[in-house]
């Protein structure tokens, strides 16, 4: 497994697993938390999840998935900006663990900026690091402006955005700002939600990696070191298939072919979420 290291000096995998839409329909969970386990197994030990997904429903398909092997896995979970007040975070974290069926999340981030001032979030994060309930701290849906307002010294261990090949606007100033800084960015939703698995203009890279498009997006993602991507997938081919996609190697004329195909971007470009 390659890996990352956070500006902590903590190691993670760079190929992590989603979870969102996991946790939506009590029939399939045994069938979800089968798919993270499977993704264990094959050393991508980074599960990203949410309180927002499926209402809590995500967490508990992670506590089924990392039950009796905790300390192999780095769960991430978010807070949201509505709870993210001093007393609200602290108590969402509470929530979280319980599902979760863990006493400490690896790294909490802020799922994107709401009325509560950083400052206030941060301080509730500070105080969960001091109780141990929580390891790392990090945002998700951070621009390059939100960045610069945490403080200097800030202890951001990661900023989650949305990055793919149809999704490049970050590529102009937020992962170099970040990779400047050490910080890892998470690309979330890498495969554009499935997208990015049927469109042709991948087909004649796929082709000479014997690879599917799907893949072929996981390495641009992760191509700079600096990325950690966190495809979610249910389906045990696409488990597998993801974790063969780290291995792939582009060169610089699948990533010409790649600029010409998906062009980077030229300009300052506002952050896109989904
Ligand atoms: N911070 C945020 O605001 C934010 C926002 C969005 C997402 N996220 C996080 O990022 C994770 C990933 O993003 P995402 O779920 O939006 O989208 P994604 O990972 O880009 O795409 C997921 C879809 O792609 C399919 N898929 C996965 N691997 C595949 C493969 N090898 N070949 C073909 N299809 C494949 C999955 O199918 P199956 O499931 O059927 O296998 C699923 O339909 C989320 O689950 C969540 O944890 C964070």
């Amino acid at each position: 497994m390659k890996t990352i290291s956070l500006p902590s000096g903590e190691v993670v995998p760079m190929l992590g697993q989603g979870t969102w839409y996991m946790g939506e329909d009590q029939r399939r969970r045994a069938e979800e938390a089968a798919a993270l386990k499977l993704g264990l197994d094959l050393g991508m030990t980074l599960i990203d999840t949410a309180e927002m997904y499926a209402s809590g429903g995500a967490e508990e398909v992670v506590r089924e998935a990392v039950a009796g092997r905790r300390d192999e896995v780095f769960i991430v979970s978010k807070v949201l900006p509505s709870n993210a007040s001093l007393r609200g975070t602290q108590a969402a974290c509470d929530r979280s663990l319980k599902r979760l069926g863990t006493d400490r999340i690896d790294l909490y981030l802020l799922h994107w900026r709401g009325g509560v001032p950083l400052s206030e979030t941060v301080a509730a994060f500070d105080a969960l690091k001091a109780a141990g309930k929580i390891r790392h701290w990090g945002v998700s849906n951070f621009d390059v402006d939100d960045m610069e307002e945490l403080d200097a010294g800030s202890e951001a261990q990661a900023n989650q955005v949305l990055y793919n090949l149809t999704r490049r606007g970050v590529e102009f100033d937020l992962l170099p700002w970040l990779e400047e800084r050490s910080i890892p960015a998470m690309a979330y939703s890498p495969i554009e939600q499935g997208i990015l698995q049927d469109d042709r203009r991948l087909a004649g890279i796929a082709a000479r990696h014997g690879a599917t498009a799907a893949q072929i997006a996981l390495a641009f993602a992760m191509r700079s070191g600096n990325v950690i991507a966190i495809p979610k997938a249910v389906q045990a081919e696409h488990v597998r298939a993801n974790r063969a996609a780290l291995d792939i190697e582009l060169t610089n004329e699948d990533l010409a072919e790649l600029d010409a195909a998906f062009p980077p971007p030229a300009r300052k470009q506002s952050l896109e979420m989904i």
